[in-house]
């Protein structure tokens, strides 16, 4: 983010210990409400160059319920682009698999550059978590 950039972050839970960064933000809040979003935007300077959503439902174990959390983040995420992202900026969002997210990434490669499906180093061998990133946001596409 370099000396001037910003993070803003935002989560249902407190971060713990908090960010003691002059250039970071971060506040408790649900990502699926629309006062949050106004919340993130007069915390930026401006729209940002990356969107990224490391949000994932609490899993209940029950298949329709987990699902549907699912879609409503990502839903939620899809609500904020236009918002907040710059033209050709860039999207890092954690997928489950799911016919939800796959609708979801359907509808991101209608709206950006490239985009693909990663996995981060991080994560556990034999683990099926995933992420989309999804480079050069062209709002312009939108309704296409
Ligand atoms: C996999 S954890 C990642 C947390 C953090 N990024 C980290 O690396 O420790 C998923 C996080 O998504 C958050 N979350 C789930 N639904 C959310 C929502 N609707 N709004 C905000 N945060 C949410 C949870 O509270 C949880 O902290």
């Amino acid at each position: 983010m370099g000396a001037r950039g910003r993070v803003v972050g935002v989560d249902r839970v407190a971060l713990d210990p908090p960010l003691e960064n002059a250039n970071t933000v971060s506040f408790v809040g649900d990502m699926e409400d629309a006062k949050v979003h106004e919340k993130i935007l007069q915390h930026l300077d401006g729209a940002c160059d990356v969107l990224l959503s490391d949000a994932a439902p609490k899993l209940t174990g029950v298949r329709e319920v987990d699902r549907a959390a699912e879609e409503r983040l990502l839903e939620a995420v899809e609500r904020l682009l236009p918002l907040l992202l710059k033209k050709e900026g860039d999207l890092l969002v954690k997928l489950l698999e799911c016919p939800e997210a796959q609708n979801f990434q359907r509808r991101m490669r209608g709206l950006f550059a490239s985009a693909k499906t990663v996995q981060a180093e991080g994560t556990r061998k034999g683990s099926s978590e995933r992420y989309l990133l999804a480079k050069g946001y062209r709002p312009a596409a939108l309704g296409d």
